[in-house]
């Protein structure tokens, strides 16, 4: 089965746009694997757009990768990723043309899923740009469903028709594996939180084979890319990589793989958060807001009698307490039990919470916690 838990992996977009060629992908590649990504679960290596010739091959109708950027042919690469112990993943649109306007898969669906079938690939992002007025939506992700299926390799299917459609009722069923279920984030704190915060009464419409896609993330970027100029601090990326951890979303990386820091190698690979994300239930989380909306605590079942807490202060000026009555994630009073908390980030024990969970929080910055329940 594929996507039994959230996919993890890195994509070229939110760096590199259509800047992109061979060595990008093979330096990128080859420092996914020194890091230890793949040990940490991070997998697929995801080319979006702008890697094709601007016109399909006259003799066989099939998209043909950029000899320019592409110069020993897709297969090349593929081979090279999955050399890496990795799985090669590549991007096409339901529309006439792709989003940076290169051919895309309207009407050539079954041709093309067999062509990246040919080139080896292992997973497709199907975005949703230059839809014919009179095309379906739904029924362009069924169409390309069925061809990957058809094509004769296992191909996890990535759906990007940005939350268009009511996409939550039925992607499920078109065989996708993950839907993006918003517009584009940017490397800003603004765009990053809109885009969680869109999505919270939507996780329920995530689960094993097939996850909410709350975009690729901006963790590490630093504005070092194409998406947004400003940046984010190290407590927000913090932020957001937490968020799409309790929120069970696939965490595909969009930074410079070459280029990460130690700091922010540490949050992506931190077990916790992976357990958390990676956790086989995939249940959404509970919200309880505060503050004006300004403050969020999460509270989310995990698989073999754990629990995760999130405590998250969103607001833009001051440090808040962040608190939220157990009671209104279940727990009664007269229930005798606790939760004892381990912090996530530190891997230390951190108290026992019976009433009332509470923690200050920097502006913008979180705190999350596993938890048991124990006897008070
Ligand atoms: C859309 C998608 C992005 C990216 C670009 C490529 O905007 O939402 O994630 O794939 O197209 O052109």
């Amino acid at each position: 089965m594929l996507a039994k838990t959230p996919p993890m992996g890195w994509n070229t977009w939110n760096t590199f746009g259509g800047d992109i060629n061979e060595q990008v992908i093979l330096e990128n590649t080859d420092a996914f694997v020194k890091l230890g990504l793949p040990a940490a679960g991070y997998q697929y290596i995801v080319i979006d757009d702008c890697w094709s010739c601007r016109e399909r091959d006259p003799e066989t109708g099939k998209i043909i990768p950029d000899p320019v950027k592409f110069p020993h042919g897709m297969k090349y690469v593929s081979d090279y990723v999955h050399s890496k112990g990795l799985k090669f993943g590549m991007y096409s649109c339901a529309g006439t043309l792709t989003c940076a306007g290169y051919p895309s898969s309207f009407d050539h669906e079954f041709l093309d899923a067999k062509t990246f079938a040919e080139y080896g690939c292992d997973f497709l992002k199907y975005d949703f740009c230059n839809m014919p007025r009179t095309a379906n939506g739904p029924l362009m992700y069924r169409r390309m469903g069925l061809a990957l299926k058809a094509s004769g390799r296992e191909i996890l299917f990535s759906a990007c028709n940005w939350g268009s459609d009511n996409v939550h009722q039925w992607i499920r069923s078109t065989g996708a594996h993950m839907y993006r279920s918003t517009g584009d984030i940017q490397d800003n704190f603004q765009s990053m939180k809109n885009i969680a915060l869109s999505q919270e009464n939507n996780l329920c419409y995530s689960a094993p084979g097939c996850f909410n896609d709350t975009d690729m993330l901006t963790v590490g970027m630093y504005g070092k890319g194409l998406v947004g100029t400003s940046g984010s601090t190290t407590a927000e990326y913090r932020t957001e990589f937490s968020l799409w951890c309790l929120f069970s979303a696939p965490l595909m990386l969009g930074c410079d793989i070459r280029t990460l820091t130690p700091e922010m190698l540490a949050l992506i690979t931190n077990k916790n958060l992976l357990r958390i994300n990676q956790d086989e239930e995939a249940r959404p989380p509970i919200a309880f807001q505060n503050d004006s909306g300004n403050t969020r605590v999460y509270f989310k079942h995990l698989s073999n009698g754990e629990y995760a807490f999130g405590l998250f202060n969103l607001g833009d000026n001051d440090d808040r307490y962040v608190r939220a009555n157990l009671t209104d994630f279940g727990l009664s009073g007269s229930s005798g039990l606790a939760f004892a908390l381990t912090d996530a980030f530190t891997d230390e024990p951190a108290g026992t919470v019976k009433e009332t969970i509470c923690f200050r929080v920097p502006a913008h910055d979180c705190r999350v916690f596993l938890a048991r329940l124990v006897e008070a």
